[in-house]
């Protein structure tokens, strides 16, 4: 079947502020959304994209933090992620947003986390991550609880990314 582009919703949008409700059967509708995503984040390019950026309330996120030229893609489909641990060391990344564009900023979080989820084959898996594909995995299991990068932030600073997020937003609509 042949994978679909997805618009992304841009923040500030209500759907992003949404607590995702947990899949209980995976269908194959869901399987098609997960393609369908994966192609959206590598298109935008991004390296992680949650349902709700697409508009869909439902907890599945996809990730591919392989970034090398030439190194093969590791393309991610997880349904119902969750951290079921966390190192005490902490790591400082720069993060961004596919819902928020050309914006960027320093969020501190755990350095290595382990997640549980279930797969594209109904299969759970468990897996230990670092580096970027930890902040990848923690990022995107945010979105599905709701929660933007931006809300680790200041509220001054936070502030000033939503309104040129919202400037942008109206921009593209214009055109
Ligand atoms: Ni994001």
């Amino acid at each position: 079947m042949d994978r679909m582009k997805r618009p992304i919703l841009i923040h500030p949008d209500p759907r992003l502020k949404k607590v995702a409700t947990p899949v209980a059967d995976l269908s194959d509708e869901l399987r098609v959304l997960a393609d369908d995503m994966l192609e959206t984040m590598y298109d935008a390019p991004g390296i992680g994209l949650a349902a709700p950026q697409v508009g869909i309330l439902q907890r599945a996120v996809v990730l591919d933090c392989v970034r090398e030229e030439g190194e093969a893609p590791r393309p991610l489909i997880m349904f119902n992620p969750e951290i079921i641990a966390a190192s005490d060391d902490t790591k400082v990344y720069e993060e961004g947003c596919l819902s928020i564009p050309e914006q960027y900023a320093e969020v501190t979080r755990p350095a290595e986390v382990t997640a549980r989820w279930i797969d594209r084959d109904g299969r759970e898996q468990q897996d230990t991550f670092d580096g970027l594909w930890a902040v990848c995995v923690q990022h995107e299991i945010d979105h599905l609880d709701g929660k933007l990068f931006i809300d680790y932030l200041k509220p001054m600073k936070r502030q000033m990314i939503t309104r040129k997020s919202q400037k942008l937003k109206r921009e593209r609509a214009r055109d």
